[in-house]
């Protein structure tokens, strides 16, 4: 399972490390006044200061009605609007082109293969501008982190267990109330897979969100794409 509505009643607390990226994809909103669209928007952590700080709407997709409604009262309460669907971001399809596309939070990762990620792509270029950019966020996998991780139990930030399927390239975080939520991890090949056959180009990859060069030891892919041609 990709996502499962329990992880929502926590989600604060699984989410409370990850500042770094709010600024990031605000720079990114504020260089169009063309349409804002998140993918997974998830309960908003990002969509409602994206949407503060450019004075406009974000659409928001997401398929958990639970995280929806989190975004639903979060936007309510920023006094900013979010415009909010509960959908499959494989389905994406906008009412008007959009100037970015965002998916923060390695979320793309909840997709299980690689033709899910393509259709995502595809999806993602079909609905934006011709300037129109799709920026997104997923870990270097660490055989490393793996080691130190996999099989072990952790309190924090909310008490579970991670397993790595490896011969599936998936992570399964078990949590101790028996919530499970997957990630298929991602190469930097087949990102650029996915670039390629949807029609994009790379206009900046990113070890981080500081802008940080992308090197052997980056531990995130941060990527910023435009539709080539
Ligand atoms: C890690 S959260 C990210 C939420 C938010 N973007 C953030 O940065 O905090 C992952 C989100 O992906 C959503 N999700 C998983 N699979 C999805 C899919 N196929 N289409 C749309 N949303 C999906 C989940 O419901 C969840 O809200």
């Amino acid at each position: 399972m990709s996502w499962d509505e329990r992880f929502s009643e926590r989600y604060d607390e699984w989410s409370a490390h990850m500042t770094e990226d709010v600024a990031f994809y605000v720079e990114l909103a504020r260089a169009t006044d063309r349409p804002l669209v998140e993918l997974a928007v998830g309960n908003g952590r990002v969509a409602i200061p994206v949407a503060k700080a450019t004075g406009r709407a974000v659409v928001g997709i997401d398929s958990s009605p639970a995280m929806l409604e989190q975004a639903r009262v979060g936007a309510a309460a920023a006094g900013v609007t979010l415009e909010l669907h509960e959908g499959d971001m494989r389905e994406l399809a906008l009412d008007e082109p959009a100037g970015l596309v965002y998916c923060p939070f390695r979320a793309l990762l909840h997709l299980p293969t690689w033709g899910d990620r393509r259709r995502t792509f595809e999806r993602v270029a079909a609905s934006l501008r011709p300037d129109g950019r799709f920026a997104w966020n997923a870990f270097v996998y660490d055989y490393r982190v793996a080691a130190l991780h996999d099989g072990k139990h952790q309190d924090a930030p909310v008490p579970h267990t991670v397993h790595h399927a490896m011969g599936e390239n998936r992570i399964d975080i078990v949590g101790d109330d028996g919530a499970q939520s997957s990630l298929w991890w991602a190469t930097k090949n087949e990102w650029l897979g996915l670039i390629d056959v949807a029609g994009f180009e790379v206009e900046a990859l990113y070890g981080g969100f500081a802008g940080e060069l992308f090197t052997d030891d980056s531990p995130e892919y941060v990527f910023v794409v435009r539709r080539s041609g």
